[in-house]
């Protein structure tokens, strides 16, 4: 079955299927006080492809929580990123392209004196400014030469993590990608969090976003950011690292790293179930919205590479193809209607910024220039995407600029000199691979959802059957290459996709006139275009020089 031809199953066809599981649904625990505007909670996973969550199909890592999400909720099936974790994160954050603001270039390293500009009003301000409390929790990745350029003088109340791209999982040590410094990145707030020296980084950050749930005054309405270090490549000699008894439930899949790579993913997983359960433990998740996404695609190859897989999609990490950007994403709400259903409503990650901030009853007509549409209207009621384009990405250094207008897809040049344009094979599941519907029906996630959903919010829980429809409806498949097509050579022409019909790229449709259109945008959108702000790294960076600890060295204060 194609995704994009088949018929999502209608909010009311699956809604007949829906049968109602009430009795079995744990006793909503005592009503927490309602906020008057929902929480919001954001998990932003890393690095992890679109073949890597359970719900796409795949049968060899199951992850029942974040499926569970995703099939209550809504499978968001066409959501864009950037290709990269410092442009995705800053287009998050500020809802607009990373080309307006300079961080459309390659990611911060970690020696390099640059963030996102100051000038910029970042969504956990926004919804300060509403009366949210905001905490992060996780990396950050947008800067900290500077301390003004940290998590808690951007908007947060509180943050505990990293201010790099990776680490070591239970070193908390960041050696840099491309200079000979190594050092310690771990803080809370502005203070080095030394006591989180030999725990597992998902679990230390598991553990801080319960505890900050627990602590929190429900009447007050809360934005969560949890942004996990899970499932990037931690430094280069131990890349992937998890759990001894976390792999031994892999044994299962015969390549060791794939296997490790399989407990990353699998501890991600019991994290979106710990937030759940702990939201609805507090009686706060039938107020909550609640949003799962990676930052980018998955690195099969190429530097910090992981084991993930983006199948069937061409391209990794770092590329403008379907497998760069089009990431896994889900979306529950209790107050969502048209929910158990796959939606390929066109979206970008820039959308959440107006999106949220309308939800937090923000004025989105306020917002200036943004790029990010208010796309809930669109969402609670099935309604075609008011996103009619997305800029995947215009990056003048790596010399490639692709854009999406409706279902097509144009791509001119690439990044990495093309090393990394190609399409790789489905890592090799178990002999016999069976998804455990039951497992997705009893995992955490589910109960507490199940629970939610018993204290009065949204559609009946979820039927076995529903499941099955919303997996198969959610598999994306494509014909195979078509030797009549001609090759796409991006660096030599232009290339031009169907992605609706054909997502994972292998017709070139392109001819002079079909891409006039597409360069005349391109065209516009350039001339918006600012520098990239990217800075040489800087020796004074070095952790050596700050007590073994990544710090703002430009500020010239030890901390
Ligand atoms: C820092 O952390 C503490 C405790 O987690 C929190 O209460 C405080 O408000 C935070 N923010 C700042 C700016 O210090
Ligand atoms: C929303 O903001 C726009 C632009 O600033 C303004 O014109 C409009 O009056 C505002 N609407 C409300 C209801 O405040
Ligand atoms: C493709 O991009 C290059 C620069 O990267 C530009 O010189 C060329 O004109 C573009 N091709 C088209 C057809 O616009």
């Amino acid at each position: 079955m194609h995704a994009a031809r088949s018929p999502s199953p209608s909010a009311a066809a699956v809604g007949l299927l829906v049968t109602l599981l009430a009795a079995t649904a744990p006793a909503a625990p005592d009503a927490a006080p309602a906020p008057d505007r929902p929480h919001i909670i954001v998990i932003l996973a890393d690095d992890l492809g679109w073949d890597d969550v359970s719900f796409h199909g795949n049968d060899q890592i199951p992850t029942p929580n974040i499926d569970a999400l995703a099939y209550h909720g809504i499978i968001l099936n066409n959501h864009y990123t950037l290709p990269l974790c410092t442009p995705s994160r800053s287009a998050l954050m500020t809802g607009k392209y990373p080309m307006r603001t300079g961080m459309q270039h390659n990611v911060i390293l970690a020696p390099e004196p640059w963030g996102l500009p100051l000038e910029e009003r970042l969504l956990p301000q926004r919804l300060r400014d509403l009366g949210y409390a905001t905490h992060a929790v996780g990396k950050w990745h947008l800067g900290f030469f500077r301390r003004e350029y940290t998590p808690i003088f951007r908007g947060f109340h509180s943050h505990f993590g990293y201010w790099n791209g990776h680490q070591d999982y239970y070193s908390h040590n960041v050696q840099a990608s491309f200079a000979p410094f190594e050092g310690y990145d771990m803080r809370r707030n502005m203070s080095v969090a030394t006591d989180a020296v030999g725990k597992y980084t998902t679990r230390l950050f598991t553990e801080e976003a319960v505890d900050r749930i627990r602590r929190h005054d429900a009447r007050q309405p809360l934005f969560l950011y949890l942004a996990h270090l899970a499932v990037h490549a931690a430094n280069y000699e131990v890349p992937l690292q998890a759990p001894a008894e976390a792999v031994a439930r892999f044994a299962h899949i015969a390549d060791p790293e794939r296997r490790l790579y399989a407990a990353m993913v699998h501890e991600l997983d019991l994290s979106v179930g710990a937030v759940l359960q702990a939201l609805q433990e507090r009686g706060m998740l039938q107020h909550s919205t609640v949003l799962f996404l990676s930052d980018n695609g998955a690195p099969t190859r190429g530097i910090h590479a992981n084991r993930g897989s983006n199948w069937p999609f061409k391209g990794v990490k770092a590329t403008p193809w379907e497998g760069g950007v089009r990431t896994p994403a889900c979306i529950w709400s209790a107050s969502l209607r048209a929910k158990h259903r796959v939606s390929n409503q066109m979206l970008h990650i820039t959308d959440w910024l107006p999106t949220f901030y309308g939800l937090a009853g923000g004025n989105v007509s306020s917002l200036g220039r943004v790029d990010g549409v208010d796309v809930w209207r669109a969402l609670d009621e099935a309604a075609p995407s008011p996103r009619r384009e997305v800029l995947i990405n215009l990056d003048d250094v790596s010399a490639y600029a692709a854009l999406r207008l409706g279902n097509f897809k144009y791509v001119n040049g690439t990044s990495l000199l093309g090393f990394l344009d190609e399409w790789h094979a489905r890592p090799e599941g178990p002999a016999d691979p069976a998804y455990d519907v039951g497992a997705v029906l009893a995992s955490p996630a589910a109960r507490a959802l199940r629970g939610a959903l018993a204290a009065g919010a949204g559609a009946g829980p979820l039927d076995p059957h529903v499941v099955r429809v919303l997996r198969e409806a959610a598999r994306v498949q494509c014909a195979g290459p078509d030797p009549k097509a001609p090759r796409c050579r991006p660096r030599k022409r232009p290339c031009l996709f169907d992605v609706a019909r054909d997502p994972c790229e292998e017709r070139n449709l392109y001819t002079p006139q079909l891409g006039a259109l597409f360069e005349t945008r391109l065209a516009q959108l350039r001339a918006e275009a600012v520098a990239p702000r990217n800075k040489r790294g800087d020796k004074r960076a070095d952790p050596a020089r700050w007590g073994g600890v990544w710090s703002p060295w430009a500020d010239g204060v030890h901390e």
